[in-house]
């Protein structure tokens, strides 16, 4: 692939995703990081704050570009003439969903956008932004998760 896209809230990154998004960097020339806001979810971190962390965290990976991006992700792909979205797939739990979100791009790009799903590594089958964000909130242990970058902005966040 010439030119692909990752996309997610990334409330905040963590090392699940940093995990596909070097296993999807290997597989296209460019590789666009897009970090943008689900409707359905209230977030932690502003989108400001989400990009520039996962902008920090993956800055060591030549091929990546990081945008943030406002609305439908049919649309930004068209301007950039990308036509595929790359997403994780963890436990079957996110099967469902990751198929309306595959067929939901297909058709709003009348069939132009494929979405290729790569497997999570076992050790990151369980790991979510919202369980992270928990043990951040209750002091947990979170070396495992998310970079070290990233664990000072969550911890910094809920002392504020
Ligand atoms: N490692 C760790 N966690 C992972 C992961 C991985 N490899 N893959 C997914 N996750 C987790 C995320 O941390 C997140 O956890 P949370 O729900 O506990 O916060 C959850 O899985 C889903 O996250 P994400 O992959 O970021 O998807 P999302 O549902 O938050 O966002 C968008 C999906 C933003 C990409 C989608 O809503 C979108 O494209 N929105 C733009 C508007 C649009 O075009 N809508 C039409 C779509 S058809």
């Amino acid at each position: 692939m010439k030119l692909a896209l990752y996309s997610g809230t990334f409330d905040p990154i963590t090392k699940g995703h940093i995990e596909i998004i070097k296993r999807a960097s290997k597989m296209c020339d460019k590789l666009v990081v897009a970090v943008l806001n689900n409707s359905s979810k209230k977030t932690l971190f502003t989108l400001e704050e989400r990009k520039e962390m996962v902008e920090t965290v993956l800055k060591d990976i030549k091929n990546i570009e990081v945008i943030e991006y406002t609305g439908l992700l049919a649309n930004y792909m068209k301007e950039i003439d990308c036509k595929y979205i790359i997403r994780g797939l963890r436990a079957v739990i996110d099967y469902e969903y990751e198929l309306s979100l595959a067929y939901g791009n297909y058709d709003i790009s009348e069939g132009e956008i494929e979405t290729v799903f790569i497997p999570s590594s076992k050790e990151y089958l369980y790991v979510s932004s919202s369980i992270v964000r928990e043990l951040a909130l209750y002091n947990g242990k979170l070396d495992n998760y998310l970079d070290d970058y990233v664990i000072k902005k969550i911890k910094k966040r809920f002392e504020e």
